[in-house]
Parts: structure tokens; sequence; C-alpha cells
């Protein structure tokens, strides 16, 4: 017995025939190419990967395209002396350079605080907090500044701080030890380089061919954002959502299903909006839609969230599978909002999350994913339809 097991192990190796081997290889080629942010040519890079790994398995795939505004910022950052310190524009900040002396404004930027001191063609630093980010800029540019920096009032970065709308005023958001560095008087150069670009995103839609109303759709979002690998966030799903296509491949799942990798996620779910939109009808005819978004690491144990009905059938079919409350932003959501059952698979937020730190996730948590919606997939697909109910 023991040496049937070992041989099977040997012979499993030899063949590279591991479940999850498929999926390492995919991790490690896919992580190689750098972050998939939607619109840069790493991001086309891992589509056209992973569209040949789809077809190789016998899929048909199709690409559907979209665009939405994004902003950029190109790097930008503010030298005082032989120092250069970095930061993040604000979303919605304008681009633009200035050379001025620094004006510490007491406080965080109301009105009063600017009553205090002259900002006139100059460059203020307020503390972030209390009031929004487009107020301390719109305050900033009617007392007369050239330029506005915003020191984060807790550690780390300021990201992904918002105007909300165009300030037309360079605003900059930094570090509490950059805003140390700052000193009344003393003559700083604000740089600000941004882009208010058009961002083309391309879903990638995999099926067998003849497949045109499925009634389960497995989905998950390829892009990551700027300056994480995105190993859990999300290549995780995106590999579960693969390995299902791969394990369905000689099944009668495949003729059921559809397969698809979302871009444009991280910006705000803008692929699977557009999926929604762009396919109504197919859409309207799904009995479940099942999304993977962070599979790979564990940080809770694995535990799905959404339709009632299709929680509890999960949980039925797997034993230990956890449920968490209906939240969580994330590609199920254009379908909720469309009437389609989703569940929706994680495995909480890792300590890596939207980090440069995310950079592994685990073969066989993903494997162990898929064989629980695998179970799930064969529990809504043996139910009776709707209609008949
Ligand atoms: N992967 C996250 C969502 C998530 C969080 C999944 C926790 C599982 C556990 C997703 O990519 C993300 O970051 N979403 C954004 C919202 C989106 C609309 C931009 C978020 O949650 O802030
Ligand atoms: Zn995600």
């Amino acid at each position: 017995m023991r040496q049937m097991k070992l041989r099977a192990v040997l012979g499993a190796l030899v063949l590279g025939s591991w479940a999850g081997a498929n999926i390492e290889t995919d991790l490690s080629n896919v992580l190689k190419l750098g972050p998939r942010v939607a619109g840069s040519a790493a991001n086309e890079s891992a589509r056209v990967y992973l569209e040949g790994r789809f077809r190789a398995l016998g899929y048909t795939t199709r690409r559907e395209t979209f665009s939405y505004p994004r902003f950029d910022d190109l790097g930008s950052d503010v030298r005082v002396g032989e120092r250069t310190l970095a930061g993040q524009a604000l979303q919605g900040s304008a681009g633009g350079s200035v050379s001025a002396a620094a004006v510490l404004v007491p406080g965080v930027g109301t009105p009063e605080d600017f009553g205090r001191v002259d900002v006139r063609g100059r460059v203020a630093v307020v503390r972030r907090g209390q009031i929004p980010f487009a107020q301390k800029a719109r305050n900033a540019l009617g007392a007369g500044a050239a330029g506005l920096i915003v020191v984060n009032n807790v550690a780390g970065e300021l990201r992904g701080g918002t105007l909300g709308e165009r300030v037309e005023l360079p605003v900059l958001g930094v570090t509490q030890e950059a805003g140390t560095a700052l000193r009344e008087g003393e003559r700083v150069t604000l740089s600000v380089r941004v882009r208010q670009g058009e961002v083309r995103g391309v879903n990638v839609v995999a099926f067998k061919t003849g497949v045109t109303r499925p009634e389960l759709l497995f989905g998950g979002h390829m892009d990551s954002v700027a300056g994480a690998p995105g190993a859990n966030d999300n290549l995780s799903g995106t590999l579960a959502v693969l390995d299902l296509a791969r394990r369905a491949a000689n099944t009668p799942l495949a003729a059921r299903s559809f397969f698809v990798l979302f871009d444009g996620e991280e910006d705000g779910l803008h692929g699977s909006r557009s999926f929604v939109k762009d396919n109504a009808a197919l859409v309207g005819n799904l009995r479940a839609m099942f999304n993977f978004d962070m599979v790979g690491v564990n940080a809770d144990p694995l535990a799905v969230g959404g339709d009632g009905d299709l929680v509890a059938l999960a949980r039925r079919a797997n034993a230990g599978l956890e449920s968490f409350p209906a939240g969580g932003g994330s590609d199920h959501v254009p379908f909720t909002q469309a009437g389609t059952p989703t569940l929706f698979f994680h495995r909480g937020i890792d300590p890596n999350y939207h980090q440069p730190g995310d950079r592994v996730a685990d073969p066989a948590l993903i494997g162990a994913t898929v064989d629980a919606a695998l179970r799930t997939a064969d529990a809504v697909l043996s139910a009776a339809p709707a209609a008949a109910r």
C-alpha cells in the first residue's frame, strides 16, 4: 500500500502531473512580467500568455474592450536643497513645477489657517486630516498659493489620495518624515507630473466553441495595482479560473460554463461592469457567477459570500467552508447589481494587500479553492432549474 502511494507520488513528479504543477508554472511565468496595471505592456503580455493557456486547453478566447478615464502620477516630488523627497500627486491635481519659498501653514488648511500666513506665490504646506483634500486645495488656491503640499498624519505614504475634482494647483501628498524636512521660508521645487488619460481595458472570455448560453460564469480580475506584483491580488484568482477551465475541459461542465478574466478591476470594477453591460442577455441567463479574488494566501480560511442560497449550497458541498457577510469590492458586484446570484470566494485581506510584498501565492491553496468551486458548481447544476422549482 505504502509502496503504491510512493510510486504514485514518484510518477506524478516524473510526469509533472502534480495537480498544482500547472498553477505553479503559470504563477512564475506571469509574475515575471511585473505588475499588471490596466493599460500597461505587462498587463497585455500577461493576457497573451493566459489566452494561450486557455487555447491549449481547447477553449476559444475572445477579447472584449472598454475604456475609462484615469488619472496617473508620472513621478512627482519636491526638492529641498540637495534632497529629493518623494510624494504622490493627489488625484485631480494640476501638473506643474514651482520653485518658491515654503510656508508652513499652521493647521490643516482651513480659510482661517490660511488667514494667519501669507502664501501668495509660495508653496503652502498643510497637515492631512479634518477637512477634505479638495477644500484644502481650494483654500490654498483662494489664498494665492502657487502649490500645495499635504503632509500625512499617519505613518506611510499618502497613497490614493484624491481631490475628487480638478483643482488648478499642483498638489502633492508626502510622508510625515518628508514633512519634517520642509522648513519655513526655505526655497523648494515642487514638481507634479500628471496625466489625465483614457485607459483601454481588455477582458478575456474563454468558452468551448458553440457554447453561447452558459449557466455558470467563473471570473476573476487579472489586473493589479501599480507597484504590487499582484501574486495574491489577483493572479491567484486568475489562475483559479484557468485551473477550473483545465479541470472542466473534458467534462460536461465545459459545455455549461464561461471563464472570464476581467481587466480594470483595481480602477473601479470597469471590466466586470462593461461585461455585464455588453452581455446583458447572457448574464440574465446565468444560474450563478463565481468570483475569485485573493485565494492564494491563507489570511483566513477559504470563505464565500453572496447569494444566500448559493452560500448554503456551497457550504453543504464543502465541509469547513466559511461564509462572510455580503460586501467586498470586486467583480461579482456588477453581476449582483444585475440580479445574477453570485458567490465570491476569498481568503481575507493579507498583510501584503496592494503592497510590493504581494509576491507569493500558494498553488495548493489555489487548487483547494478550485476543488471547493467544482463541488459547488456540481451542486448548482444538479439542483432543479429555477423555472422548474
Ligand atoms: N482584491 C480586492 C478586493 C478584496 C478585498 C478581495 C479583500 C478579498 C478580500 C480588490 O482588488 C480591491 O482592491 N478592490 C477595491 C475596490 C475596487 C472597487 C477598486 C477595494 O476593496 O478597495
Ligand atoms: Zn483584487
